[in-house]
């Protein structure tokens, strides 16, 4: 058999990336000119937001909830089923994070979140994991019920839709990721969404350390808030906008690439994939698997086996509840019994486009050896 070996992620670019590269390079302004406006633009157009392009989806949520946290000791709910980034901007824009536990699909839902309510709550942050949309209508009412504000973190989510809309359409905000893995990369970048034009004028004044210039004599600013150097270089924004052109085309090819691993996956009893209901709705930018009745100890001998023949899976993710850093987060007696079972069995195989087919059905006999060997 033909020797294969298949990293976690590539990313794939065109004519169009190098293209933007080259011009963006050539045209000699580099740091923060029109390529990020023409980014932000593009954003515009799918999301009809307000769009503020940043360094980071980090950067990003950092952003968004410092425009939202205004009293210390703010409560924000997030799920500890999410990269580290959802909670940990909550403590550094002045608030604290309550983990909350996440229904089968993974998302925070009414009934893990409602009992972590008090009267410091003000908002909740929903991760719409792997790129499926968490069930909207229903934590929508729920804010609506204790006057919460929602950010959606859609770092996953470009695009996914809940009941035919786009998601990143529904929160007070919503923030992107641009990392090197994300379904736009742009190497590292994000961006916040939001709707009210006030706040959007104030986030573009802190993401450039709070300056605001004259139009008429652009070399007189004024400090009017305490902001971070948040921009994103011309390279970056130049790389991001071409993705955004192949976003469709690249989104489409996830989704073929993930029914292959569904036919793959038939052949493999003891792994289930990721609950997916409607393909067409999903961004596919991640493809997890469940090894039912493993456990993480399981689990990790077969990504080390995988590894060993060039195989790089993941795991997506351990929850935050399982991290030092998150200790002090945790509740007397608080329990996260759905995350905890999922973390045993779960873990994410490549998906990215210019994957091969030999190389998925090469992952399926290398899983189907290692799973014979481990079990
Ligand atoms: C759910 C989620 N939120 C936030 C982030 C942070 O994005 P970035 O890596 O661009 O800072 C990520 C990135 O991995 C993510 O997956």
């Amino acid at each position: 058999m033909e020797q294969y070996s298949l990293p976690f992620h590539r990313p794939s670019f065109s004519a169009l990336e190098r293209q933007y590269l080259q011009e963006a390079l050539e045209e000699g302004y580099w740091g923060g000119g029109r390529w990020i406006e023409r980014l932000e633009k593009a954003l515009q157009h799918i999301y009809e937001r307000e769009v503020i392009v940043v360094s980071s989806g980090t950067s990003a949520l950092h952003l968004a909830l410092s425009l939202l946290i205004d009293e210390k000791d703010t409560e924000v709910i997030v799920p500890t089923w999410t990269f580290t980034a959802t909670a940990s901007e909550v403590v550094h824009a002045g608030g604290i994070p309550v983990l909350a536990d996440v229904n089968e699909s993974l998302h925070i839902s009414p009934e893990t979140v409602e009992s972590l309510i008090s009267s410091r709550t003000r908002g909740i942050i929903v991760v719409h994991y792997a790129g499926v949309a968490a069930p909207m209508a229903e934590l929508l009412q729920l804010c609506r019920k204790y006057n919460l504000w929602l950010i959606e973190d859609a770092c996953h989510a470009v695009p996914a839709y809940y009941g035919g809309q786009l998601c990143g359409t529904f929160g007070e905000m919503a923030t992107l990721s641009f990392h090197a893995t994300k379904p736009i990369a742009a190497g590292q970048g994000g961006a916040v969404l939001l709707s009210n034009p006030d706040l959007a004028e104030r986030a573009r004044i802190l993401r450039r350390n709070g300056l605001q210039r004259s139009s008429e004599m652009p070399w007189l600013y004024e400090v009017k808030a305490l902001g971070w150097n948040y921009m994103l270089s011309d390279f970056q924004a130049a790389v991001g906008l071409a993705q955004v052109a192949r976003l469709e085309e690249n989104w489409k090819e996830r989704r073929r690439l993930a029914l292959l691993y569904d036919d793959m996956l038939r052949g493999i009893p003891e792994l289930t994939p990721y609950p997916v209901s409607s393909p067409e709705t999903a961004a596919w930018h991640l493809y997890p698997v469940f090894w039912s009745g493993a456990t993480a100890e399981k689990k990790n001998r077969l990504l080390q086996y995988l590894h060993r023949k060039g195989f790089t899976l993941n795991v997506h993710y351990k929850p935050l509840h399982l991290h030092p850093a998150y200790r002090p987060y945790i509740h007397k007696g608080q329990t996260f019994p759905t995350a905890d079972r999922a973390y045993e069995e779960i873990f994410s195989l490549p998906l990215w486009v210019g994957m091969t087919e030999g190389q998925i059905s090469a992952l399926g006999e290398t899983l189907k050896a290692g799973l014979a060997e481990i079990a």
